[in-house]
C-alpha cells in the first residue's frame, strides 16, 4: 500500500490545516466554554465543499476519496474535537449509508440537500437499552397504506438538535430479531418528530448531541433506505466507514495535544532549562509522536482500503480502537507537562483530554472495537 499522500491529498491537508488555525482555533476554547454549535464554521465548511465531500459531483459533492475526508477530520480536530465530530457524523454516517444504499431517487432528493443545500446530517441507532448490543432497538416502523408509521426514541444523537436529515434504524418485524430491523431516511420536518433531551456532555461541548423522539412519526414508504430487514447489515456497514471518521478524530487531537505540548515544553523553564530537554518529558514525546505515526498509518490504510472497494472491516475497527486510546494516552500525558496550568481553562489541555474520552465510547467502544477485530480473524 502506497502511504504517499497525492498532490490532492497534501492540497486538501494545507488548505485544512489553514482554516483550522485560522478559523477553529480562535473560537474552539469559547465554543467548548459556552456549549456553542460553531454554526458559522460549518456552513463555510459547507462552502469549502467539505460537508458531504465524498458525495459524486453529480450530486453536487466533490467526489472526494475517505482518505480525503479523514484528513478533513483530522485536521479540524487538531484544534476543535467538537467540528471534527459534526464532519465527521455527517459525512461518515449519514451521507455515506444514502450513497451507497440509496435509490436513484433518494440520492437525487437527499445528497444535493446534504452537500449544496447546506442541510446537515445525522444516524439514529442508539437507545436507552441499545448501546453495545444494538440489535436491541425497540423503535418501531408499521407500514400503513403508502406510509410507515414509526413510534419510538434514540438517544445520543450527534448533531441532534441541528440535524435536516437522519437515517434511522427502526423495528418492521419484532419476530425476525436483526432481519427484522430497517433503515429509512427521516426529515426533521416530519410530522411526529421531536427533539427530546440536549445532553450535557464532559466534553465535546460544541457537537450538538440530543435525544430524538418519534410519535407516529409518519415516514414515506419510499424513504426506505435498503431493503426491508437489511437495516442492521446496513448499520454496522455504515459504522465500518464511521469509525474511521473517529479513528481521524481521535488521531488529531493527539496530534493536537502533541503540538501545544511541544510549544509549551520548550517554552517552560524549570531548575534552569526548558523541560523539553528533560529525558523524562523526551522519552514521553517519543511515545507520543511514535503512536501518532502508526495511528496515521491505520486510519489511512483503513481508508485507502474503503476507498478502494475492499472489506475494511477489521482495519477501520484497529484504527479506531488504537488512535482513541492514543489520544487519551496523550492528552493526559501532555496535560501533566504543563503541570497546574494543564489543569485550567487557560490552556487548551483540559478541553482536548476531556474531548479525546468519547472516542473511547462512540461509534462503538474499545470493547466493541474488540470484538470486531477478534471476529474478523478467522479464529
Ligand atoms: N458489515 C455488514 N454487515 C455486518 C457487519 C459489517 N461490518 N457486521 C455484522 N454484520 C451483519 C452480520 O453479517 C449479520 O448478518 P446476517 O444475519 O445477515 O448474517 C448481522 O450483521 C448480525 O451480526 P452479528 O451477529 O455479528 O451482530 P451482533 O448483534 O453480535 O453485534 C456488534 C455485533 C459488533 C457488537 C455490534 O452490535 C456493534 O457494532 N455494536 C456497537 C454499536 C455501535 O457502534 N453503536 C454506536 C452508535 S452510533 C454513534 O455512536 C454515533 C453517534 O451519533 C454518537
Amino acid at each position: 500500500m502506497d502511504f504517499n499522500l497525492s498532490p490532492e491529498h497534501l492540497l486538501i491537508r494545507k488548505m485544512m490545516a489553514e482554516f483550522t488555525e485560522n478559523e477553529v482555533k480562535p473560537i474552539a476554547a469559547e465554543t467548548d466554554a459556552k456549549t456553542l454549535y460553531p454554526r458559522e464554521n460549518i456552513e463555510k465548511l459547507f462552502d469549502l465543499g467539505v460537508m458531504g465531500m465524498c458525495i459524486p459531483k453529480e450530486y453536487g459533492g466533490q467526489g472526494a476519496d475517505p482518505l480525503a475526508s479523514a484528513i478533513c477530520i483530522e485536521e479540524l480536530s487538531k484544534q476543535c474535537a467538537s467540528t471534527g465530530d459534526i464532519v465527521a457524523t455527517h459525512n461518515g454516517l449519514c451521507c455515506d449509508p444514502i450513497l451507497t444504499h440509496g435509490t436513484e431517487e433518494q440520492k437525487a432528493k437527499y445528497l444535493p440537500m446534504l452537500s449544496t443545500g447546506h442541510k446537515v446530517g445525522a444516524f439514529a441507532l442508539t437507545e436507552p437499552n441499545a448501546g453495545s448490543d444494538a440489535s436491541k432497538g425497540q423503535t418501531e416502523a408499521k407500514l400503513e397504506g403508502d406510509h410507515y408509521v414509526m413510534n419510538g426514541s434514540k438517544i445520543f444523537i450527534t448533531n441532534g438538535y441541528v440535524a435536516d436529515v437522519f437515517v434511522v434504524f427502526a423495528m418492521t418485524d419484532k419476530s425476525k430479531g436483526t432481519k427484522g430491523i430497517s433503515a429509512f431516511i427521516v426529515e426533521s420536518s416530519f410530522p411526529g418528530f421531536s427533539v427530546g433531551k440536549h445532553e450535557e456532555k464532559m466534553g465535546l461541548h460544541g457537537s450538538p448531541t440530543a435525544e430524538i423522539v418519534f410519535t407516529d412519526m409518519i415516514v414515506p414508504k419510499e424513504n426506505m433506505l435498503g431493503r426491508e430487514g437489511k437495516g442492521f447489515n446496513i448499520a454496522m456497514q455504515t459504522l465500518d466507514g464511521g469509525r474511521i471518521g473517529i479513528a481521524a478524530q481521535s488521531l488529531g487531537i493527539a496530534e493536537g495535544a502533541l503540538e501545544e505540548a511541544k510549544a509549551y515544553t520548550k517554552g517552560r523553564v524549570q531548575f534552569g532549562k526548558p523541560i523539553s530537554k528533560f529525558q523524562n518529558t523526551q522519552f514521553t514525546f517519543a511515545d507520543m509522536e511514535l503512536g501518532c505515526e502508526a495511528g496515521r498509518l491505520l486510519t489511512y490504510q483503513a481508508a485507502m482500503k474503503k476507498g478502494s472497494g475492499e472489506r475494511y472491516t477489521k482495519e477501520a475497527a484497529m484504527a479506531k480502537l488504537f488512535c482513541s486510546e492514543h489520544a487519551m494516552k496523550t492528552t493526559t500525558k501532555a496535560l501533566q507537562m504543563f503541570g497546574g496550568y494543564g489543569y485550567t481553562k487557560d490552556y487548551p489541555m483540559e478541553r482536548m483530554m476531556r474531548d479525546a474520552k468519547i472516542t473511547e465510547i462512540y461509534e462503538g467502544t474499545s470493547e466493541v472495537q474488540r470484538i470486531v477485530i477478534s471476529a474478523n480473524m478467522g479464529l
